[in-house]
């Protein structure tokens, strides 16, 4: 099943009071566009339209969907609008407001508050452009300040019962003045994921736990925890961990971690390392812990925040909501 190269929405569309201006993004599982709402505010729109299961042509709005792939498309779309419900709940600072959702052309809408910044996943790669391949990677105070923003998101979803399940530097916005936004939850991949294991790699490698690639293995905050882990060790080497399936064969990480000690803090580094551990029960067991070391001063001073001046800116349904969306709270957060 070849992934399809589907056609944005035209510009300058109305639909349901909304007039799409252009598209922003579009993945292999959505397409995202900035509009106006009858106000005249700016809003993003996600528009559930999974390449491997539609196709839309260019002069139309609806896509076409093969009649074997309709079951599929259904039990994503179903989880789509179902995630992004319970999302809807949740107002914090840094997590994304859905604002609205609506079905047309037949699939589903998810409106949310525009954001203008950049993905912190685009900040490493300006950073790697910047200072080369081995350079100093993003600062120790901004991964601290940047991730305790990241914390507050994710306690606060934590909090709601619903897990991200897809935490890495591309789903983690960065608004102008800095401060950051969870986007981008991952359920609804996961059930497409879950029903259709051809479609898979539905995960990123290196930022997905060892918890989502093993079969009926329990779900909750300690998942999230790995992912933040591992975008923070993003942030401090320019790439993702080893993935961690090949990690259980030969674990590579070590040596790395090794080699970032005289660049950031040894608490910093611990807190990281701990956050990656391919057993659950060895990571930091509630989001709160790792916010705590992100906001106490590390014990010596660190080079690399004098040395990278870059681094400091201005600042299958059946039981699968059970697995993924809503987690029982057998640990603390
Ligand atoms: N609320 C928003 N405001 C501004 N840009 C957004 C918003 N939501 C998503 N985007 C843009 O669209 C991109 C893809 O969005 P995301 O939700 O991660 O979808 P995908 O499933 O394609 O990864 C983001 O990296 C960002 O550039
Ligand atoms: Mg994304």
């Amino acid at each position: 099943m070849a992934a399809q190269n589907n056609a944005p929405l035209p510009e300058g569309l109305e639909i349901a009071g909304y007039r799409i201006v252009k598209k922003i993004a579009s993945g292999g599982f959505s397409i995202v566009y900035l509009a106006y709402d009858a106000e005249g505010s700016a809003v993003a729109i996600k528009e559930y339209l999974p390449s491997a299961l539609a196709l839309r042509q260019a002069g139309e709005l609806a896509p076409s969907i093969a009649r074997p792939n309709q079951p599929l498309f259904r039990i994503g779309l179903k989880c789509f609008f179902e995630e992004g419900r319970a999302l809807a709940r949740i107002v914090h600072p840094n997590v994304v407001r859905i604002l609205n959702f609506f079905r047309a052309n037949d699939t589903v809408y998810m409106v949310m508050a525009y954001e203008s910044g950049q993905s912190l996943q685009e900040q490493i790669a300006r950073t790697r452009e910047k200072n080369g391949a081995g350079g100093a990677w993003l600062g120790e105070g901004f991964i601290r300040k940047t991730f305790d923003g990241v914390c507050r998101g994710l306690r606060e979803t934590h909090a709601n019962k619903l897990l991200h399940l897809d935490l890495k530097p591309a789903n983690i916005y960065l608004r102008s003045d800095g401060s950051p936004i969870l986007l981008d939850f991952g359920a609804a991949r996961q059930a497409v994921g879950l029903d259709a294991p051809m479609l898979a790699p539905m995960y990123t490698p290196g930022f997905a736990p060892p918890d989502l690639y093993t079969k009926g293995a329990a779900l909750g905050p300690w998942s999230d925890i790995y992912s933040l882990g591992a975008a923070m060790f993003a942030c401090m080497t320019g790439a993702p961990p080893q993935a961690a399936d090949a990690r259980k064969l030969d674990d590579k990480l070590g040596a790395q971690f090794d080699m970032l000690l005289g660049t950031y803090s040894p608490e910093l580094i611990a807190m990281v390392r701990a956050c990656l551990a391919l057993d659950p029960m060895a990571r930091p067991q509630s989001v709160f812990a790792v916010q705590k070391v992100l906001q106490a001063a590390p014990a010596r001073p660190l080079a690399v925040d004098a040395a990278a001046p870059h681094a400091a800116p201005a600042a299958g349904l059946r039981g699968l909501l059970g697995r993924i969306g809503v987690f029982k709270r057998t640990r603390g957060d």
